[in-house]
């Protein structure tokens, strides 16, 4: 039987991504493969395929390597040992971060431990939005320390993290203020943020007395939101180039801020299946991709305007 993969060959464009065969693999110990039926695109992945960012510069000598850090699917099978799922169970997992990927492949072969099972109320395609997205989200919110009453500002709240950060942030009983296009104002408000259309204004002119910034964006627009802050905020800065030169500016102004890098944590993407089995977290897919449109699905995620997630439908038919 054949396993199809979406290889990175080179770095470059997206006509750099191209489709390769290989053989289903056989689990060892303790490690199950998976059939994937949902590969959710990051933009790591786009940015890595691009030859940008540290996973590119650790990959660089290991071309053509398979990106892909989101799945979901079922048990195709078990190595010894293998004692909490068994063949056919759904099964999502946030695999081989950062160096490993694997996930945009048909079959792929991972540790037991680093999967979790999909409730039956749960999608596949919803269970493969949320592994790296949410467990950035949620560690995000972790790490700022949101609390109840607290007036945080997320930037880019209708992207892959964001609208999951938005969600857990109005969750933790914090009022949450974010800025989008003017195409997902109600998008925002639907999830309970007082939403800031950046195109208009920044955010600095619109939103202040803030306790907590969530930077999804980076760069000029994170400097100008430090503008909307209290003397004792906390900021938490997600996009990994520009995160010193943020941290920095931030620290001379006397805030506490940090960047971040998600780690995996199979616990919390649980919990996070749970909270969208019973309703009270919504996964937004803008576009589901069949495998073969892959380059297609990397130019959505490269326009930076994707709402929620976009996915790769890794079987065919
Ligand atoms: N450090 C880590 O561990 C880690 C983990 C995950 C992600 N990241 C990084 O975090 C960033 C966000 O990731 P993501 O997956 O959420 O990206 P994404 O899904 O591609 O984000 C797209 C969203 O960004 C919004 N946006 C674009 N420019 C904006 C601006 N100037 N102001 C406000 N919103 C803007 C767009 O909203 P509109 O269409 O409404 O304009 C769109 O909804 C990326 O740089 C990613 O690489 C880092």
């Amino acid at each position: 039987m054949e396993n199809k993969q979406i290889a990175i060959t080179e770095f470059g464009g997206v006509n750099t991504l191209a489709i390769q065969t290989n053989s289903v693999p056989t689990p060892k110990s303790g490690e199950i493969v998976v059939k994937v039926a949902f590969s959710g695109i990051n933009p790591i992945d786009v940015k890595t395929r691009a030859g940008l960012g540290w996973a590119a510069a650790q990959n660089k000598d290991n071309l053509p390597w398979v990106p892909g850090y989101d799945i979901s699917g079922q048990v195709f099978s078990c190595g010894d040992g293998v004692s909490r799922f068994s063949n056919g169970d759904n099964v999502a997992g946030f695999i081989g971060f950062p160096l490993v990927g694997g996930g945009y492949s048909q079959y792929v072969c991972v540790p037991e431990n680093d999967l979790c099972a999909v409730p039956d109320a749960v999608t596949l395609e919803a269970a493969a939005a949320l592994p790296l997205a949410g467990q950035t989200a949620a560690q995000a919110i972790n790490k700022a320390q949101v609390k109840e009453g607290d007036r945080v500002l997320i930037l880019a709240g209708a992207g892959g993290v964001g609208h999951l950060a938005v969600q857990i942030a109005v969750a933790a009983k914090a009022e949450v203020f974010t800025t989008c296009s003017e195409s997902n104002l109600d998008y925002m408000a639907t999830l309970g943020a007082h939403a800031i259309n950046y195109h208009f204004a920044p955010a600095s002119e619109r939103v202040s007395e803030v306790d907590v910034l969530i930077d999804l964006v980076g760069g000029d627009t994170a400097l100008d939101a430090l503008k909307c802050l209290n003397d004792e905020a906390r900021i938490v800065t997600v996009p990994t180039l520009s995160a010193e030169l943020i941290c920095d500016k931030a620290k001379l102004l006397g805030f506490q801020a940090t960047g971040m890098l998600v780690e995996p944590a199979p616990e919390q993407l649980e919990t996070m299946l749970y909270m969208v089995s019973v309703g009270i977290l919504k996964t937004e897919i803008q576009t589901t991709f069949p495998m073969k449109e892959v380059q297609a699905a990397h130019l959505q995620v490269e326009t930076g305007h994707t709402r929620g997630k976009v996915l790769l439908k890794m079987q065919e038919g």
